[in-house]
């Protein structure tokens, strides 16, 4: 598939603002507190790398990361998804908030959610830059949520097309040409 860049839908300004908004919000819900943020990898990494940085030093903050890849159908949760890289620290009794580039079908996210609960975390919230309409598999509204988006294709902020256009630092719309 031949594709280019298209129109900016967030530019670099609206992203931060939205950040910086979150940061306070999660400061505020973790105020004297202690938070352990789950990445998934990849593209996850630059949302979470500033979000961090929004957090008052009143929360202590922990991070790590998984990677999974998702085998099986979009259109079913009995799909599951295979741990690439597994977390390298215990969650259980921690407060735990997974952070997603963004959530389409929901279906990494369910089962990410659920193999976390099963390890025994002591709270679970989900955090996502950015949320598609289709997120009907979770079925359960996002804790932390930067910008609900149309069912369009976007790179950019860490989400990419074929591993590229992550380091743009706006969210633009994929066309195919
Ligand atoms: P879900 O399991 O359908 O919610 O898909 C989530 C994953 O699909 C995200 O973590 C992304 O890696 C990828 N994805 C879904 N929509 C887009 C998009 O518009 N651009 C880039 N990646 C996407
Ligand atoms: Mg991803």
């Amino acid at each position: 598939m031949k594709t280019a860049l298209g129109t900016v839908l967030i530019t670099t300004e609206e992203i931060q603002r939205r950040i910086a908004e979150l940061g306070q919000q999660i400061s505020i819900d973790y105020s004297g507190g202690t938070v352990t943020f789950v990445g998934i990898l990849k593209g996850s990494f630059i949302f979470l790398a500033d979000l961090i940085r929004a957090i008052s030093p009143d929360v202590l903050v922990e991070v790590d990361f998984m990677a999974v890849s998702s085998y099986g159908d979009a259109t079913t949760t009995s799909g599951t998804v295979h741990i690439e890289k597994d977390l390298g620290i215990s969650i259980e009794g921690k407060d735990i908030i997974i952070v997603e580039d963004i959530v389409d079908t929901g279906l990494t996210l369910l089962h990410v959610f659920n193999i976390l609960a099963a390890r025994g975390a002591r709270s679970l919230r989900v955090g996502a830059l950015l949320e598609k309409p289709g997120n009907s598999k979770y079925n359960r509204p996002l804790d932390y949520v930067g910008f609900k988006i149309p069912s369009k294709f976007v790179v950019g902020f860490g989400l990419d097309y074929a591993q590229h256009y992550r380091n743009l630092s706006d969210i633009r719309v994929l066309n195919e040409i």
